[in-house]
């Protein structure tokens, strides 16, 4: 029988500054469906360990913090670039898991088997409720094998550090160029080596490198598959 209703759990995967969150956002308004990025979840527990001063080489210590973390993801109350709000407890922390140091240290807390369990289960949950866009590194593979719509979204590591850069600037912070594409190439090693729901695409994924195609087009044909 064919499916006549639009796909309803979008999974979408790829390493950092791909182009995922944009499309993602563009494709969950359009469709009426909830934005979920996943790594605002990987980064709140990090946040969290560095603001308290943990170790974050102690694996039980930072396990047990995301198994009873409250983490609380909301449409976006802001129209300052945010594609939802991030509260830890009252704390609007949107923009704080952004920092340099919540870059440099979410790869190690992201690689804990029980910090990715803890933290895979909401998300499953959240996403099995359909109309969904999910946005991640291990949504296809791990989250939500079952998901109807796989996209990998890849791009050169120097294309995603130009990306960034003119996000962080764009924001009026400062940034090095040459500085964000080291840091990205060592994430990018990090998740994608990973022994546990390591970054790659899911064998039933779409794969796209957006290196030469614009956004617009990335979006287009996304938007067709979901249909
Ligand atoms: O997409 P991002 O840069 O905000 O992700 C932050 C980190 O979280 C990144 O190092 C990879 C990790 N992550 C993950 O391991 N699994 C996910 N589903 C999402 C993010």
């Amino acid at each position: 029988m064919t499916k006549n209703i639009p796909a309803s759990i979008i999974a979408l995967d790829g390493p950092a500054a791909s182009g995922k969150t944009t499309l993602g956002r563009r494709l969950a308004d359009t469709l009426g469906y909830l934005f979920f990025d996943t790594g605002v979840m990987y980064r709140a527990i990090t946040w969290i360990a560095l603001q308290h001063d943990m170790d974050l080489r102690d694996e039980a210590t930072i396990t047990a913090l995301a198994q009873k973390a409250q983490i609380d993801i909301r449409p976006p109350s802001k129209n300052d670039g945010r594609g939802c709000d991030v509260l830890i407890g009252d704390k609007d922390v949107t923009w704080d898991m952004r920092g340099d140091d919540v870059d440099a240290n979410v790869s190690v807390v992201s690689a804990y088997s029980g910090v990715r369990q803890a933290l895979s289960e909401q998300q499953r949950r959240i996403g099995l409720r359909g109309k969904v866009v999910m946005v991640g590194r291990d949504i296809g593979t791990v989250v939500l094998p079952e998901a109807d719509i796989k996209v990998y979204l890849d791009a050169s590591a120097e294309e995603r550090a130009k990306r960034r850069y003119n996000e962080v600037t764009a924001r009026g912070d400062k940034a090095d160029y040459d500085e964000i594409l080291k840091k990205m190439i060592e994430r990018d090693h990090v998740d994608s080596t990973r022994a546990v729901a390591p970054l790659r695409p899911a064998e039933d994924a779409v794969i796209i490198n957006s290196d030469k195609i614009d956004a617009d087009k990335v979006f287009e044909s996304v938007l067709e598959l979901c249909k």
